[in-house]
């Protein structure tokens, strides 16, 4: 069986929530603390793991009690951890989360992402198999991104590149990604034009995350929008994440990619019921009511 690969960041998510958040030199007192398992790496793995594919974790901790806070998380939700290795003398990541008016404001740490270098990442890319899905986003070293993205076009493995959050990127490795997943925002800052010229620059390959509007992408021929699910929403933070896990689970599974986003759109909708970044994503149980598994 091939498997999914996701290089990338592993975190501990400080999670506060507020009536509003507080402006420059301002106070305010919040209603609620928590802390969880989150960054976009782990939340992408423990997503498409849920959803029942194999998949590897590739990634830095720091050797401390978050660190094995992460490993354990990866662990109890099926993530082969062969990939995460402990970093000395750096702490864990951390995101510093702010739930306020049904949104999220988030500042991420990446502290031993960043060790997440491409020395470190190489053999377990050799390792792959032709075929194989790899998925990364950036909280870890631009350099690395570039790395992985180059070597998954040059050895057949299939790569999705969630540039979130957003930093510039080469145009080179936008033309050697096979999927690009940005949301609206970060859309507009990597095309700064028109979404509908974007996509038809890059059809087959951009799709645009609208949240629970769904997804865009152009077909070759015409603009495709998939749509979304409307839910009562507790936590949007891990939306995203579980969007482009379950996107390379559809790719697994050889779903076309209109397909494949109505997938990924439905197990989005489902994480955003519950709290933290992991604490909605569904397993395949979960929405067979929605879905013919
Ligand atoms: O996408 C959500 C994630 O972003 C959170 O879990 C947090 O760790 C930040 O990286």
């Amino acid at each position: 069986m091939k498997k999914i690969t996701v290089i990338g960041s592993m975190s501990i998510d400080l999670v506060v929530s507020a009536s509003k958040r507080p402006g420059k030199g301002e106070t305010i007192l919040g209603d609620d603390f928590f802390t969880t398992p989150g960054g976009k790496g782990a939340n992408q793995a423990v997503a498409a793991a849920r959803l029942g594919e194999k998949v590897q974790m590739v990634g830095r901790i720091g050797e401390d009690d978050f660190g094995k806070e992460i490993y354990g998380n990866l662990k109890n939700n099926h993530v082969i951890v062969d990939g995460v290795e402990p970093v000395t003398h750096v702490p864990s990541g951390t995101a510093h989360i702010t739930l306020s008016e049904q949104d999220n404001s988030i500042i991420v740490v990446p502290s031993a992402n960043n060790e997440v270098t491409p020395d470190f990442v190489k053999k377990h890319l050799e390792a792959l198999t032709e075929g194989d899905i790899v998925l990364l986003q950036q909280e870890i070293p631009s350099e690395t991104v570039e790395y992985v993205v180059e070597f998954c076009s040059e050895n057949g493995l299939v790569s999705i590149l969630n540039p979130a959050p957003y930093r510039e990127i080469n145009k080179s490795i936008i033309e050697k990604v096979d999927y690009l997943t940005p949301n609206e925002t970060e859309s507009d800052e990597m095309f700064k034009g028109d979404l509908d010229d974007a996509l038809s620059a890059y059809p087959m390959k951009l799709i645009v995350t609208l949240g629970d509007k769904g997804a865009v992408y152009h077909n070759g021929k015409e603009k495709v929008q998939v749509d979304g699910f409307k839910r009562d929403v507790k936590d949007t933070t891990g939306a995203g994440d579980t969007f482009n896990g379950a996107f390379a689970v559809a790719l697994q599974k050889e779903y076309n990619l209109e397909k494949a986003l109505a997938f990924a759109n439905l197990a989005a909708s489902y994480s955003v019921t519950g709290m933290g970044a992991q604490g909605g994503m569904p397993t395949l149980e979960d929405i067979k009511g929605e879905w013919n598994v």
